[in-house]
């Protein structure tokens, strides 16, 4: 088999954060197989750390690109859309024909949230000539919290099979089949939806009042 080389993008803000923790097991999964993987964090080239000129060498040795990014706000960030769009822009030439995949993850439970940002991830490899494999959609990264996932019992016993078997998927070039969404996917009793998500809702606020967002419910787009 030949070897392949997975370049992980690590679409959140915070360099410790779920998506974090996911791009570590793709990480760590994919070497266990003999393949290589390197995850950088998209953050760094928005805010200028690191020179986007310097991905060029990156992109035309992998033979696979994923995104695994947060869901803010409905989407993906807007620091990963630029960068989707710079990658349109400057290394189109260098990304066509090469297999790209996601993993949205999200605060609220409900997957269908991730909807948003795992299309734009399609259209983003449509746009550039790649093969799109497909995305997988978590619900729950807030309660995840970076937390690593063989620290998670069965939950994270779970998730890291679900994982493994979407490598031995895009590893061989296949779509994602449908058994490593069903893995990853928590199902939570009806009967506790109500309060899981007042509490979510209830944390989401303390934590905007504690960074100066005061006026949360400001509908600034409708002034
Ligand atoms: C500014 C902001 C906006 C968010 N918007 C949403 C949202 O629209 N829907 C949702 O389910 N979770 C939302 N979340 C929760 C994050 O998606 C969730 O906490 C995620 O696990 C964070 O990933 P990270 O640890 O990799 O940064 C939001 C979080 C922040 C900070």
């Amino acid at each position: 088999m030949t070897i392949k080389k997975i370049l992980i993008l690590n679409g959140s803000s915070r360099k410790k954060g779920t998506s974090f923790s996911f791009s570590r097991t793709i990480k760590t999964l994919c070497e266990d197989t003999g393949n290589s993987a390197e995850i950088i964090h998209v953050i760094d080239y928005f805010k200028g750390k690191e020179e986007l000129h310097q991905l060029k060498e990156l992109m035309l040795q992998s033979d696979i690109i994923a995104m695994v990014a947060p869901l803010y706000s409905d989407t993906l960030s807007y620091y990963d859309i630029w960068f989707l769009e710079r990658l349109v822009s400057e290394y189109s030439h260098e990304l066509r024909g090469k297999d790209f995949f996601a993993i949205g993850q999200c605060g609220f439970p409900d997957i269908t949230r991730n909807e948003p940002l795992l299309n734009t991830c399609r259209f983003f490899a449509e746009e550039v000539g790649m093969r799109w494999l497909g995305g997988l959609s978590y619900g729950g990264g807030a309660m995840i919290n970076g937390a690593f996932l063989e620290d998670l019992g069965k939950k994270g016993e779970k998730i890291i099979l679900g994982f493994k078997f979407a490598l031995e998927d895009v590893l061989q070039g296949h779509q994602i089949s449908s058994k490593s969404q069903e893995l990853i996917t928590v199902e939570i009793p009806k009967i506790l939806q109500w309060p899981l998500v007042a509490f979510l809702n209830y944390h989401t606020r303390k934590k905007a009042r504690e960074n100066g967002n005061i006026d949360y419910k400001r509908r600034a787009y409708l002034e």
